[in-house]
Parts: C-alpha cells; structure tokens; sequence
C-alpha cells in the first residue's frame, strides 16, 4: 500500500499516537552514573571541561550517590584520584585507598538500592598517567601488559573486599579479565561480576575524563593498547576473547561515534552490552547548549535514544541522575495533562 492509502504521518499526529508506537523507551534503570572521587577533598570541586560534573569528596559522593538511587539510576561506576601517585599506582589496591574507602560507605549507605561498579584502571594513581606499569625496550617505554595483570589482579581483590558488585577493567591489557576472574575466584569472590570494557577505542572524546580523572599520560598516548578508530571486526575479536575470559557484561567506548560497533557487538552476543557515554560526548553538547546552538535536554535524550537503539542495553552516562529525572517529570506531566 502506498499514497495516498498510506500516510506514514497517521501514527504520528499526536503524543499519545506517539508513544504508543515508539520502539525505544528510555527508563531511569537502563543509565549508570560515573563518579569520581578524591581523596583529602572537604568539599567537591568543578571539572571545567565537563560542566554539571564534579570531583567529589567523601560526603559529596554519598549524596550524589543517594540522588542517583533516588531517581531510578540503576548504578554507579567510581573513578578514584589519589593523594599519592607512583610507579606502579600503590594506592589502587590499598585497603585504604580512596575507591575502597568509597565503596565501603556507599555499600552501607545505597549497597541495595544500587549497582556499586568500581572502574579498574590504574592512569589515577600511576605517576606518568599511563594503565599499568612500564617497560624499556630500546627506546621504547610501553606498559608492561603481563606485569600489568598482576597488578589488576590485586586492584579488583581489593575492590570486591570493598563492596563492588562489579569490577570493570578499562585498561585494555591483553588477558586482564582472566587474570581478574581467576584471582576473584581465588579470593573468594566468585559472585562479583566483571564488566568488560572489551571495545575501548583510542578516543579524542576522553580529553576532558583526564582533567576529572587526573590522569592524562606524561608521555606518549594509548595507541599501543587501547584500539583504533577505524577497526569494527577487531571489536568483535576483542568482545569474544573478554568472553572467553569469563567477562559477565561487555561495554563499547565511547558510544556516540561508534553506534555501529554496539550494533555489531549486540547482534553478535547474548551477554548484555553496556555503551559509555564519554566526557567528550558530554562536554560537546554541554558547550553547543551554552552557546545557544542546540537545545540541551532534547539533545541529551536523544543521544541516549540512539545509544539504546542502537542495541545497548545499559548506558553509562554523567546525565543519569538528570535525564532519569527529566523522564519522571515528562511521565508524571502527562498524567497530569
Ligand atoms: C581509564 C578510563 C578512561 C575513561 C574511562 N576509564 C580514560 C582513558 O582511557 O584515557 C574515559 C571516560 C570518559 O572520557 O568519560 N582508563
């Protein structure tokens, strides 16, 4: 049937109409919330490049932990900055480090109402910025991949002792979610979960996590481990080997210029797929919506629309606690219309 029998415009003319045939519904429960926080801060202090976001202190992240679990999220994923940075980034595995600190408090305080994800890197407390310790080779200084998973092993001990529920290792090191399940299982830890950051591009859009994160290399960039712009079938390479490894999710990022790749990775597993929103993604609208340029909270939910149609089932995103909110508002709005 064509035009004029057809007219596509019918189911479109009203919002009810509308939201009776929309294919994708975005709830407060598909959003994750990234928070970082820093250790020796008495209050939380603004990140420039990514407005509306923060380095919290302790009682600042409780709050905004509490906020999130108030407005549906479904959970957060903690970047910890140390006071002391070196070699080999000591301060990510101690009992006492800020993560473990962190996660000790929210278990206690939001443990059942949300999903407590510690992000297992070590660029935040190494003191040249790179994911795991270094190796000379020539002239060439490198992370030193197997040594690395040593040191990840120990990190996400410490984590799950902590309370994570999920660990999700960001480092990009070959065999990281092996050598984390294996040490995991070992320390008893077989019910927390690992979500992989499997497809994890060597972005510009990370630029401002870095000023948040503190955790910008000294030297170099991270070409030689994280992966290349251009490559989708090597995605689904790296998606299937955290896989074998044991990983419980698989994550893409970053997420808005690589919707092809979480369609791929959606199609291609049964394992859910979580799609990170990055810094940059934020920073770009957050700026076009100051300048006038572009309608901020339309752009942000449409950006997260597309992110779930185009197969993500969890998105991690710095609008969570705002767009689960907006979302509320809109539905109660309607009921009340
Ligand atoms: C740490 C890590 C990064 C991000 C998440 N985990 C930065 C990087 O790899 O340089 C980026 C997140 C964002 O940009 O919002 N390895």
């Amino acid at each position: 049937m064509s035009f004029p029998q057809n007219r596509q415009r019918r189911l479109r003319r009203t919002p009810a109409l509308r939201r009776l045939t929309s294919e994708i519904r975005l709830d407060p429960a598909d959003f994750v919330l990234p928070l970082f926080v820093k250790e020796g801060l008495s209050e939380p202090v603004p990140v420039s490049a990514m407005p509306g976001v923060v380095q919290h202190s302790l009682g600042s992240l409780r709050r905004a932990a509490a906020e999130a679990a108030e407005a549906g999220v479904a959970g957060v994923i903690l970047f910890g900055i140390p006071e002391h940075k070196d070699a080999v980034g000591s301060q990510a595995d101690d009992p006492d480090g800020i993560v473990q600190m962190a996660l000790r408090d929210l278990s206690a305080e939001v443990g059942s109402a949300l999903v407590l994800m510690a992000d297992l890197c070590l660029c935040e407390y190494t003191d040249h910025g790179h994911c795991g310790p270094l190796t000379e080779t020539g002239a060439d200084v490198t992370v030193d991949n197997d040594r690395t998973l040593e040191r990840y092993a120990s990190v996400a001990v410490a984590q799950a002792a902590a309370g994570a529920h999920v660990v999700a290792p960001s480092g990009m090191q070959d065999g990281q979610v092996a050598a984390i399940r294996a040490a995991l299982d070992a320390a008893h830890h077989q019910d927390v979960a690992i979500c992989a950051y499997a497809a994890k591009f060597a972005s510009a859009f990370y630029g401002p996590f870095r000023e948040a994160a503190e955790s910008t290399p000294s030297f170099g960039d991270r070409r030689s481990y994280q992966m290349d712009p251009a490559n989708a079938r090597e995605a689904l390479r790296e998606v299937q080997l955290d896989l074998d490894e044991g990983a419980d999710l698989v994550m893409v990022k970053p997420a808005l210029p690589y919707l092809d790749i979480v369609r791929q990775v959606r199609d291609a597993v049964e394992v859910p797929v979580v799609a990170y929103q990055v810094s940059g993604e934020l920073a770009m609208i957050e700026a076009a919506a100051a300048n006038g340029w572009l309608e901020r909270e339309r752009a942000m939910l449409e950006t997260l629309t597309s992110i779930r149609r185009a197969g993500a089932d969890t998105v991690i995103t710095y609008w969570a606690t705002e767009a689960a909110r907006l979302l509320r508002a809109t539905e109660a709005a309607r009921l009340l219309r």
